[in-house]
């Protein structure tokens, strides 16, 4: 079993870039289902999610290509094709093609995603959606069999802004004929950056970055060649780990706006982040004060970091509270953190964190992908080795994760156990 070795009391240093949002890929393969021709996407990550996409993009007989971050997909041949349950539960954004295939095929039969354990992560706002649409939607033995064929423009409200429900809903309207208005839509960059790309490829749609879409049906869409927008959620996490160890980090191709509620709840914790136009730099020597924060959709505190501030704030000076809610599962890596000597308190979405001088090396396993992201960043700042297992959670969203943070001067090892 690979496990990461992690030397404790590094301090991170240097300057890194970033590789392409996960959470942004992942749709925009998706979407490429929709297009009759040649896509080329630049800046794809090398995660074993995108592996997973691609996987299932062949199985619709396109063919994929990758030269190094550059992904060149073509739908020529592109057919129905028989999705594995396993490929399809191996993670969340799996559920992303359901708005494809009502688009491409006007029908399809999808079994239900997999994902990070951190709630029941159900689809109800999904379902509502397209059989607002006009689709017919039937659950059988875990899969969704719909027929969209006589789909037409409508007006729709989110009970919830969803990310996920949002993208598969314009995903299936954008050939939808008529035009269909979607209210209290996610904002998150992700969800942004798909729409520019199903944008530039043809697709009619208004009112990208508000709470409110409409878009007008397209009869097709175009070969284009797009870039995709750099991951927040490993920004923040770099960030965050260069504070915990006093360190002084520079990001450079990072989007700054995209991370306001993280860079004001660092600020509140006294951790100083110096902003250029397209990059971050943490310098921090200081304590951390304690900070109340509350996980929001976009552009409220991402619920993706919440774990990584967690840990910040296990080593912060005074008491801290913090209540997730958007997921109802989100404090697994709570436990592992305690091994560690973190004191925190859960009760509900609500955690009460009272901050201890320092963490110790221990032996622990991520229990999701941005906890496990955490754990690794307590390791890093413990007083001890720390070994982490169950890191294929890890490698779904973060690309070399060891790499990433040796490059800044940390001591970790993938060794098999
Ligand atoms: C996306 O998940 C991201 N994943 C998640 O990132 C992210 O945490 C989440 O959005 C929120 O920002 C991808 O983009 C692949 P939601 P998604 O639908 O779309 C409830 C990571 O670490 N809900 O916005 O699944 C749901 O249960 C991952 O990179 C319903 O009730 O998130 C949750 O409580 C983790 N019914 C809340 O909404 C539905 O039909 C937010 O879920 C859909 C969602």
């Amino acid at each position: 079993m690979e496990v990461l070795r992690i030397a404790g009391q590094q301090r991170l240093e240097g300057e890194t870039s970033l590789g392409g949002a996960k959470n942004a890929v992942l749709p925009i393969m998706a979407a490429c289902l929709l297009i009759d021709g040649e896509i080329i996407l630049h800046n794809v990550p090398a995660l074993t999610d995108v592996l997973g996409m691609r996987r299932i993009l062949e199985l619709f007989h396109c063919s994929v290509s990758t030269d190094s971050d550059t992904l060149v997909i073509s739908t020529k041949g592109i057919c129905p094709g028989e999705l594995p349950d396993e490929l399809m539960k191996s993670m969340r954004a799996s559920n992303l093609i359901w708005g494809p295939c009502l688009g491409r095929f006007g029908k399809s039969d999808i079994p239900l995603p997999g994902g990070c354990p951190i709630g029941v992560r159900p689809m109800d706002i999904h379902i509502k959606g397209m059989k607002a649409l006009g689709a017919m939607v039937e659950e059988h033995h875990g899969h969704i069999i719909s027929d969209g064929r006589h789909m037409r423009g409508t007006e729709i409200y989110l009970d919830f802004p969803s990310v996920g429900a949002t993208e598969n809903l314009v995903m299936a309207a954008v050939k939808t004929p008529g035009v269909t208005v979607f209210r209290n839509v996610a904002k998150e960059p992700e969800v942004v950056d798909l729409c520019c790309f199903l944008k530039e490829a043809g697709a009619k749609i208004n009112g990208i970055g508000t709470d409110t879409l409409r878009v007008e049906g397209v009869k097709s869409l175009h070969s284009l060649e797009y870039t995709v927008i750099p991951d927040r959620i490993v920004a923040g996490t770099i960030l965050l780990a260069a504070a915990m160890t006093r360190g002084d980090v520079t990001i450079t191709n990072v989007i700054p706006e995209h991370l306001e509620a993280l860079l004001a709840k660092m600020a509140e914790a006294g951790i100083t982040v110096e902003r250029e136009h397209s990059s971050l730099r943490v310098h921090h020597v200081g304590a951390i004060g304690p900070v109340d924060l509350k996980t929001l959709p976009y552009p409220g505190f991402p619920t993706d970091i919440q774990p990584q501030f967690m840990t910040v704030l296990s080593v912060a000076q005074g008491t801290s509270v913090i209540c997730e809610s958007i997921f109802e599962n989100r404090y697994q890596h709570c436990d592992e953190l305690r091994r560690m000597g973190a004191d925190i308190k859960v009760d509900g979405r609500t955690a009460i964190i009272q901050g201890s001088d320092h963490l110790d090396g221990a032996m622990v396993d991520a229990t999701d992908l941005r906890g496990g992201a955490a754990l690794l960043m307590a390791g890093m700042a413990a007083h001890g080795e720390t070994l982490l297992g169950n890191i294929c959670h890890i490698d779904r969203g973060y690309c070399h994760i060891e790499k990433l943070f040796c490059h800044l001067g940390a001591d970790i090892r993938r060794v098999l156990v």
